[in-house]
């Protein structure tokens, strides 16, 4: 990893807090396990070392939450065209774009990527990825924050994004972020695939 930046705690509940905590009986004795620490999670700084991690996560993730959204054949073509080498060392290469991990407890579970939109003063968060087993620990709201925060030092009045209009859980989930739905559209992407989005956007102050 490279370029770690100071960690972040999200809203994760011990596992097995209260439980671990519990006397034991053990043989001829009782044993107190000690608690289990929160895990902790680290919005991290992306470099070319992460690009393998970042494809297993995004083929993981996608294999698991668009099936019933968009088709398996669609999720290929995505995968393929946006994880693909070089369409990824471009976000580490190009001024005002990123990427960066979500470590749980030192584990990837999580990515975000963003760019420098040049007709506006806007940046876009082009990438959200959150491990199904953690969603709903504040590990997505973490990433969200972290390009908020990118945009608000390039100057952006906005971050602007793209979401499936079929994909509500992440809609709802952009929306408890601060975004609102400002239009839709349908986008040709290739081989007959079309990505029927809504536009949603959060102001930036
Ligand atoms: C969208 C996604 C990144 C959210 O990540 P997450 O780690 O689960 O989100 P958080 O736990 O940080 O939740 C952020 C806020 O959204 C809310 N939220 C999350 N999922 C929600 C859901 N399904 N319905 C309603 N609200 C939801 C949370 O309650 C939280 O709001 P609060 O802090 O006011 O309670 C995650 O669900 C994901 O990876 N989904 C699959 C991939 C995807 O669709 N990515 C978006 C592509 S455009």
């Amino acid at each position: 990893m490279s370029a770690a930046e100071p960690p972040q705690s999200a809203n994760s509940a011990p596992s097995g807090g209260s439980e671990a905590a519990k006397p034991r009986a053990c043989g001829d004795h009782t044993s107190i396990a000690a608690p289990r620490a929160a895990p902790v999670v680290t919005i991290a700084a992306a470099g070319a070392r992460d690009i393998a991690v970042i494809q297993a996560l995004a083929h993981d993730i996608w294999h698991r939450h668009y099936p019933g959204i968009i088709s398996d054949a669609q999720i290929d073509y995505m995968l393929a065209r946006s994880y693909n080498d070089e369409a990824l060392h471009r976000y580490l290469t190009t001024i005002g774009s990123g990427l960066a991990l979500a470590l749980r407890d030192e584990d990837a579970v999580g990515f975000i990527g963003w760019y420098r939109l040049e007709a506006r003063l806007a940046m876009k968060l082009d990438k959200l990825y959150v491990r199904p087993e953690h969603h709903g620990e504040g590990i997505g709201r973490l990433l969200i924050e972290h390009v908020v925060a990118k945009a608000r030092a390039a100057d952006c009045t906005a971050v602007t994004l793209n979401v499936n209009r079929n994909n509500v859980k992440a809609v709802r989930a952009y929306e408890r972020c601060g975004f609102a739905i400002r239009e839709r559209g349908d986008f040709p992407i290739g081989n007959g695939f079309v990505m029927e989005d809504f536009i949603m956007e959060r102001v930036v102050s």
